[in-house]
């Protein structure tokens, strides 16, 4: 069984190593992207403190198409360049948002919605997909937090 509390006074590092340990040994071995991306959801949902939403999009024939998530219901398809989550897949770059209320495009999904980091998750060279945390706290997001989302996206690419 895997049970976490969310720790706002955690140390990054920490936090993040955990992530990153129970992602691979929830992931491993496992082919199904679904299962997967399912169980990675639960997770950073359950150990990322202050968030009100955490998922996945699949780059489907040239779109972002809704994948595993935790959170409210959120909108199914997200063109290319459009919305945090469509400029870091046509970019291939992470998005790290204080403010999305500043953030020109910003699609709403939740209105509780403050700060936002979207990541990009490659594999050979291309972008398969994004991971995207919501948070109801402006600036929530720093850069200890997007380098660990980008070393989430690194271990799992291949297991989505
Ligand atoms: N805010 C995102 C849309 C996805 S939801 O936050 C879950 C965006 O602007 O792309």
């Amino acid at each position: 069984m895997y049970a976490f509390t969310a720790d706002p006074a955690r140390p990054k590092p920490e936090l993040y190593r955990e992530l990153l340990a129970t992602a691979d040994a929830l992931t491993s071995g496992e082919p199904d992207a679904v299962a997967n991306m399912a169980n990675l959801a639960a997770l950073i949902f359950q150990l990322v403190p202050e968030l009100n939403w955490a998922g996945f999009y699949r780059l489907v024939d040239g779109e972002l198409v809704l994948g595993p998530f935790c959170g409210k219901p959120a909108c199914i398809r997200i063109p290319l360049g459009q919305g945090v989550c469509g400029i870091a897949a046509a970019t291939a770059k992470t998005q790290l948002v204080a403010d999305v209320h500043a953030f020109p495009g910003h699609i709403a999904c939740d209105a509780d919605s403050r700060a936002e980091l979207v990541v990009p998750v490659a594999r050979g060279g291309d972008v398969i997909a994004v991971i995207d945390l919501d948070s109801p706290r402006t600036a929530r997001f720093d850069a200890e937090d997007a380098a660990g989302v980008e070393a989430l996206a690194a271990l799992v690419s291949a297991r989505i």
